[in-house]
């Protein structure tokens, strides 16, 4: 039986086709093979999300904040998927997680959102060294990548998950734990059909609310100027938090937060950058 970080047995949801994972990738293990289902494409779907069916057994669809997308791997970040997922990635259960027993030690827990290549999160895990960083994202290229920076810089205070973050936070993050949630430039949804896709929204702030300690801090950036209104008009909507922002709105970039991939992309289109930091107060 092979068990998962958070001593959970690691039975598989979807059936992984074994024999299909080390017909593609040879030299590893089945453990290893267990993740690959997630882009060999059989099992996609399920990976990151879980499916929910009403009482007539007809799946419920809920809106997403991301889209699936399947992703070419570069040769990189297959082998660090095959080669440091056993050590830092994390397989979703929905059963709340241990994060003393995950990280091996209590220390403060910072929560990231859709790291995207993950480079930032790396550095920032290195540079704290007394605190966890757990990191949640659903593009498999990513996670790659973020495993693959994580082993180069050494970093031992960093877990990363493929999954939608709002199950994870739903099912696995316990309340009151978290000193810290990062979201930064999640996708902006643009258009305004769209703009329902976007993550911050009532609901979900009032979840991140619940999974900070009081004291805790979320903390978000975006480069859409009227994707920054929404966050401080949700914000304000939501009783309990205390807007750090001197003025009221946002904050300038704390020097404790990199520039990410995302952003400087941003930079070189010549977009402004609006960072907000709420403190949770009840
Ligand atoms: C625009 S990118 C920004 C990536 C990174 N934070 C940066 O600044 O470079 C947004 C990322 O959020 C991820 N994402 C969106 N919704 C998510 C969710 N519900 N759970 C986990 N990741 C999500 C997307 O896959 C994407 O990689």
């Amino acid at each position: 039986m092979l068990y998962t970080q958070a001593g959970i047995p690691a039975q598989s949801r979807n059936g992984v086709n074994r024999n299909f994972a080390k017909a593609c990738f040879p030299a590893i293990t089945l453990h290893n093979a267990r993740f690959l289902n997630m882009y060999t494409g059989r099992d996609m779907i399920n990976d990151v999300i879980t499916p929910k069916f009403d009482e007539d057994g007809r799946p419920l669809r809920r809106i997403r904040s991301f889209v699936r997308r399947q992703g070419r791997l570069t040769k990189g970040q297959e082998v660090a998927l095959a080669s440091y997922w056993s050590v830092l990635g994390v397989e979703y259960q929905s059963a709340p997680l241990d994060l003393v027993t995950l990280f091996g030690r209590d220390m403060p827990v910072v929560l990231e959102i859709g790291f995207g290549m993950g480079a930032s999160l790396v550095t920032m895990a290195s540079l704290n060294p007394q605190k966890n960083f757990l990191g949640i994202e659903v593009h498999a290229p990513g996670v790659g990548a973020c495993l693959s920076t994580a082993n180069e810089v050494g970093v031992e205070n960093l877990r990363v998950m493929r999954h939608d973050a709002l199950e994870v936070l739903e099912n696995m993050i316990p309340d009151n734990t978290l000193s810290m949630v990062q979201l930064f430039f999640p996708d902006p949804w643009h258009k305004a059909r769209h703009n329902k896709r976007r993550i911050v929204q009532v609901p979900f702030v009032e979840l991140v609310q619940r999974k900070l300690k009081p004291g805790g801090v979320f903390h978000m950036a975006t480069d859409w100027e009227a994707y920054a209104e929404h966050m401080l008009t949700v914000m304000n909507s939501v009783d309990g938090y205390k807007n750090l922002s001197p003025g009221v709105d946002y904050v300038a970039r704390p020097a404790s937060r990199p520039v990410t991939k995302f952003e400087q992309r941003g930079q070189r289109l010549g977009h402004g950058v609006w960072d907000l930091m709420f403190e949770r107060v009840k």
